[in-house]
C-alpha cells in the first residue's frame, strides 16, 4: 500500500452526508466540473470548489435568493468565488444552464436548517432533476442523493427515488442505497448513482 494511503485518516461511519462527501473525495479531481443541486448555505458548494480546484468549476442551484447570497459570501471569504456559478433556479432546470458534461452531482434534499420548512425539495421536481443529472454525468461520473425520510415530503421523495433508481438501465448505471438499519426510522439515506465506464 502506498505511504499516502496509509497516512490517511481511518474510516469512521457517521451519516449519509459524510458518506456522500467521502464518495465526492474519491470521485473528483482538480479541473473537474461538478454540480451542487441544492446550494443552501453553500457548505457543499465550497467543499466541491475545494475538490475541483482553481481549474475546475461548480454549478450550484437553489430557488432562494438567501442561498445565493450566503453561498456567495462563503465563497468570497474562502477566495473561491471564481470557481462557481450560482444559479437562482430550480435544479429541475439544470440542463438549461449546464451545457457540458459533469463528473459529479450532489443533492442534499429537504429544507435549509434554520429556514422556512415550506421551501423544501419536492418529489416531482426532484425526479425531474435526478433524471437531468443522470444525463449530464460523464462515464464514471457519480451522483449522490441524501434523502430525509423523517418528514412527509422526504418520505415521498425516498419512495419515488428508490423506484426511479431501481428502474435505471443496469448497462448504463450502477446504483447503491445506504440505509442505516440500527437507527431511528427517519434517519437520512444515501442513494449513489454511477454512470458506467
Ligand atoms: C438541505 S438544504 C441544502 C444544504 C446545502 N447543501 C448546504 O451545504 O448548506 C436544501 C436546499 O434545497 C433548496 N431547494 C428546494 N427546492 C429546490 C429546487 N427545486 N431546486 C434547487 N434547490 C432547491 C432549498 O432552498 C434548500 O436551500
Amino acid at each position: 500500500m502506498a505511504a499516502d494511503a496509509m497516512n490517511e485518516e481511518r474510516f469512521v461511519l457517521r451519516n449519509a452526508r459524510h458518506l456522500a462527501a467521502d464518495y465526492m473525495i474519491r470521485t473528483l479531481r482538480e479541473g473537474d466540473i461538478a454540480i451542487d443541486a441544492t446550494m443552501g448555505n453553500g457548505h457543499d458548494t465550497q467543499f466541491l470548489c475545494g475538490l475541483v480546484g482553481a481549474c475546475g468549476h461548480v454549478y450550484a442551484f437553489d430557488v432562494q435568493q438567501s442561498a445565493i447570497d450566503n453561498t456567495h459570501a462563503r465563497l468570497e471569504a474562502a477566495d473561491m468565488s471564481e470557481r462557481a456559478t450560482l444559479i437562482l433556479d430550480g435544479h429541475q432546470n439544470m440542463a438549461n444552464h449546464v451545457k457540458e458534461t459533469v463528473r459529479a452531482v450532489m443533492f442534499n434534499l429537504g429544507w435549509l436548517p434554520g429556514a422556512a420548512h415550506a421551501v423544501t425539495t419536492k418529489v416531482e421536481t426532484t425526479l425531474q432533476a435526478v433524471n437531468a443529472a443522470a444525463q449530464l454525468l460523464v462515464p464514471g461520473g457519480v451522483m449522490t442523493i441524501c434523502v430525509y425520510p423523517g418528514h412527509e415530503e422526504g418520505s415521498r421523495e425516498l419512495a419515488a427515488l428508490l423506484e426511479w433508481a431501481g428502474a435505471l438501465n443496469v448497462r448504463t448505471y450502477n446504483v447503491l442505497h445506504h440505509h442505516f438499519i440500527c437507527a431511528a426510522p427517519g434517519t437520512p439515506r444515501l442513494i449513489l448513482v454511477q454512470k458506467n465506464l
